[in-house]
């Protein structure tokens, strides 16, 4: 089967490498025509390391480069089976997109995006065939990350997923489905291991107290540190659409995260974040109490995910170990725990909170 791209960025030249290195003969193209014209050598240099440190032979490079065939328009796609944008992140684009692709592609054609924080519903809306439409939500960088979210908007065909979802797995990712929510599931379950942290730096606590906490708990690195890493400016413009979408306490805008911005301290692009330049010192006395206040609150997440429906407790957690590289799952953290523990831990935080944020540690029914 034949595997379309459109958007030769950073997500689209990844997925399009992704799917090429499966053996999938890849139609690609991009608006601009230095994309285009760039595409083969970009990739051949993403490549290049790899065969240098021995993780990738030449003949496979040169395979994967000749899968991958650089179309002039989008129209030229009309071979593929399934077919993934990768374009400017607004609705107006990827909807005009869908639908000038509608007129010349058969009805079965999968039409799969790789929106991060628009409604597949809403990019769905309008189309011939709103049927063929789903979402494919790789993380980045695509090629390594083996994490895709298979979203289905309420009217997504049955054998459209199974298809996307088996061309995908198929190209070597591990495929979680998710529901049309804000986030989908890992953007959004991730955001209390964040806001928890904030919460405490805003009570004084340190970033180091904090970070060395849930590195000594199992963590590769602390919510801090992990800001620092992604940039706060990022995080920040995550978190006010969660907040946007679903407005509720769970998704606070923590005004610790708004100074770090305007303060231009973004983390590792600019040279100074929470933590950095420095490292987190040695855990403090309570480090554990600090590590299940945290997990105690990405429990919480999912559990009112999982309440939502389209989604289960396996997923979840397979989700967030692969895309956001925790040690264990939200489910696997409760039922270390025990659900009781986690029950009185958020009960206690409830009590202990300020008004505005009282409603953050409420459990789903
Ligand atoms: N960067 C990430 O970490 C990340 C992760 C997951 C999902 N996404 C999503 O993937 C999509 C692409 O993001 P990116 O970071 O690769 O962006 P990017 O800016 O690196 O690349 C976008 C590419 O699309 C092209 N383009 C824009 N409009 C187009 C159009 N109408 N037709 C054809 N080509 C067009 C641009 O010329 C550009 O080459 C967005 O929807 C984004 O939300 C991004």
């Amino acid at each position: 089967m034949i595997i379309g791209v459109v958007g030769l960025g950073t997500m689209g030249l990844g997925i399009a490498q992704v799917f090429a290195a499966a053996g999938y003969k890849v139609l690609a193209t991009d608006a601009v025509e230095a994309a285009r014209a760039t595409a083969p050598t970009r990739l051949r240099a993403a490549l290049d390391p790899r065969v240098a440190k021995g993780a990738l032979s030449q003949d496979a490079l040169e395979a994967t480069l000749s899968n991958l065939h650089i179309v002039p328009t989008p129209q030229d796609l009309s071979p593929a089976a399934l077919i993934i944008e990768a374009i400017l992140e607004t609705l107006p684009a990827k909807q005009a997109l869908f639908t000038s692709l509608e007129a010349c592609i058969a009805p079965q054609t999968i039409l799969a995006t790789n929106t991060s924080s628009l409604s597949v519903a809403a990019i769905a809306q309008g189309l011939k065939h709103p049927e063929r439409v789903l979402g494919l939500h790789f993380f980045n960088p695509a090629p390594a990350m083996k994490l895709v979210e298979l979203v289905a908007h309420a009217g997504t065909n049955a054998a459209a997923l199974t298809l996307a979802g088996t061309l995908t797995q198929t190209a070597g990712k591990t495929v979680i489905p998710c529901p049309d929510r804000p986030g989908f599931i890992v953007n959004r379950c991730a955001r209390p291991f964040y806001g928890e942290a904030l919460a405490l730096l805003e009570e004084g606590r340190t970033p180091s107290d904090i970070d060395s906490s849930m590195l000594a708990a199992g963590y590769k690195i602390g919510p801090l540190s992990l800001i620092d890493l992604i940039g706060a400016d990022i995080n920040l413009a995550a978190t006010q659409g969660l907040q946007t979408a679903l407005n509720h306490p769970r998704y606070h805008v923590f005004d610790a995260l708004k100074a770090q911005v305007a303060a231009g301290h973004l983390g590792r692009k600019s040279g100074q974040g929470f933590l950095l330049p420095a490292q987190p010192g040695p855990p403090p006395p309570d480090a554990a109490v600090i590590a299940l206040r945290i997990e105690a609150t990405l429990a919480n997440e999912a559990a009112w995910l999982l309440a939502e429906g389209g989604v289960s407790a396996e997923g979840i957690d397979q989700a967030l170990k692969l895309g956001l590289n925790l040690p264990r799952g939200p489910f696997e953290i409760t039922a270390q725990h025990t659900a009781d523990k986690i029950t009185a831990t958020l009960a206690e935080l409830g009590s202990k909170a300020p008004a505005h944020l009282k409603s953050r540690y409420l459990q789903p029914a």
